[in-house]
């Protein structure tokens, strides 16, 4: 397909995507977008930033266009694994359905008042995007009804088919109707996941426009492995080689976020990195949900420069302007490797993705990610930078109390706070061991043929505006 227009798509729908910029469908879009009109089952696997959004947004909108929704009953439900994720689609959602005038829309996600959400229920919600927890507590507060249900979609498919999320996805699909169409999309879908999709499609048309996990070819991928000097001091060094590399990339960084695997580790980089003057902020989701909105915000509309994130900011992110991602942690789950990395190099961009990897553990959890992706990720030197402060603090210790083999007790037991004590003291010799690399140069992708997953016509698409994502690049406004 090499044009909207040759999809069955309502003129309103068509109307809208012409004015989003968008001059011809993704693969996902070409493939998936058929099957869905034509109400079959879809599971949909295409990479990260080739706009799978839209292959269930547009047959959703232009399903339902003509018709109306009863009271508490929504005639459409997508569901979501995070609010930030909810959040965005339903904006998105707007942009596609501008010109269907009467098409309702709501949103629940949790960590916001009911009140808001019950009066829109109550009016009657055509598209309903929510997050499976807020969406049951209004059910079982016997607010809605869930067996008008015509079409059912499950983003990030395989994060809410994995252990956490199951027993709410199972009730709710229970509480829709058999005769539902139902359409799953996810950039990854692990073999024993895919296995537990039969439960919930019929004979589903199964588009996978590149193998699963296939990571963006238009992002280049490094990895920084080296041993810290001591165990005591392994986290310390850690950000030190964080924010070495963060420095190295100057002007080509505009935005980048920072992924860790723990809470606790995403306020102590995010307070790290400002005690030494960089622009960072923290997101995860032991926050208040008006804060985690706020920063997100601010993010998008780069008045923030680095994001420092848990995976909660993993999956379907679409923030143009991210030009790099740094894996502070190797993720605990392969999969979110692939997400993680994926919120750069979207929709046909550049971008760049670098992980540190401090141990053995590390290094065997970055082994099984490359086995994922089928990839050998290019190593690179820690950065003379890192060396030389790394080995300032084996001066500054030398220098002062001696080079003394443990810390005190007190200091191995209570976390490492980044105040004044973060900063660089030391000076023996750094102990680190870094793998020689041949690090892979950004690709510039005027100069290739094709861009996975964005079909031929990417190049071209990159070169023009495209309508209001691309308008943010340039205005810092995200629709
Ligand atoms: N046909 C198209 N032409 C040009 N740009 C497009 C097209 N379809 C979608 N886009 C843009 O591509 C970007 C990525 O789309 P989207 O967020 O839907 O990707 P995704 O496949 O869902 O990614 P993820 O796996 O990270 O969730 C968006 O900014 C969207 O506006
Ligand atoms: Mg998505």
């Amino acid at each position: 397909m090499t044009s909207f227009s040759g999809f069955d798509l309502e003129p309103r729908v068509l109307s809208a995507v012409a004015d989003a910029g968008y001059k011809t469908p993704t693969p996902i879009q070409a493939e998936t977008i058929p099957h869905a009109l034509k109400g079959r089952d879809v599971l949909g696997i295409a990479q990260t930033g080739t706009g799978k959004t839209a292959s269930f947004a547009l047959p959703i909108i232009s399903a339902l266009i003509n018709g109306r929704a009863r009271a508490r009953m929504p005639r459409s439900l997508i569901l979501c694994p995070t609010r930030e994720l909810a959040a965005q689609v339903a904006d998105t959602l707007d942009i596609y359905a501008r010109y269907a005038d009467h098409l309702s829309r709501a949103l629940l996600i949790g960590g916001v008042r009911f009140e808001g959400q019950d009066q829109l229920i109550d009016k009657g919600v055509d598209i309903l995007i929510a997050t499976p927890g807020r969406l049951l507590d209004h059910f079982e507060r016997g607010r809605l009804l869930l067996t008008g249900v015509q079409i059912m979609v499950v983003d990030e498919a395989d994060r809410m088919l994995d252990m956490g999320f199951i027993p709410d996805i199972e009730k709710i699909f229970r509480l829709t109707p058999f005769t539902r169409q139902t359409l799953f999309f996810s950039a990854t879908m692990a073999p024993e996941i895919e296995r537990v999709t039969d439960e919930f499609l019929q004979n589903p048309a199964r588009i996978e426009v590149a193998p699963r996990a296939t990571t963006s070819e238009n992002t280049a991928q490094s990895v920084c492995t080296f041993k810290a000097g001591r165990k005591t001091r392994a986290a310390k060094e850690k950000r030190i080689v964080l924010r070495n590399l963060i420095a190295g990339q100057g002007e080509g960084l505009t935005n980048g976020i920072v992924f860790c695997n723990r809470k606790s580790d995403v306020d102590i980089v995010a307070k790290s990195l400002k005690v030494h003057g960089f622009d960072a902020k923290p997101i995860h989701g032991d926050l208040d949900q008006s804060h985690r909105t706020r920063v997100l915000d601010e993010f998008r509309q780069g008045q923030v420069k680095l994001l420092v994130a848990s995976d909660v900011a993993a999956r379907g992110l679409d923030i143009p302007n991210v030009s790099h991602i740094f894996n502070y942690d190797v993720p605990n789950n392969v999969e979110n490797y692939v997400h993680r990395i994926g919120r750069t190099g979207r929709a046909g961009r550049a971008g760049s993705a670098f992980t540190i990897c401090l141990s053995p553990a590390d290094d065997a959890a970055f082994a099984a990610v490359e086995e994922l992706i089928n990839l050998r990720i290019s190593r690179i030197e820690l950065p003379d930078t890192a060396k030389e402060e790394i080995s300032r603090l084996d001066d500054s210790r030398k220098g002062t109390k001696g080079d003394r083999k443990t810390k005190p007790r007190s200091a191995r037991t209570k976390p490492e706070t980044p105040k004044s004590k973060d900063r660089d003291t030391g000076s023996r010799p750094p102990r680190s061991q870094t793998r020689q690399a041949s690090r892979k140069p950004a690709p510039d992708p005027g100069e290739r043929a094709t861009v996975l997953g964005m079909g031929q016509h990417m190049p071209e698409f990159m070169k023009k505006p495209f309508g209001p994502n691309r308008a943010s690049v340039q205005s810092g406004q995200e629709p």
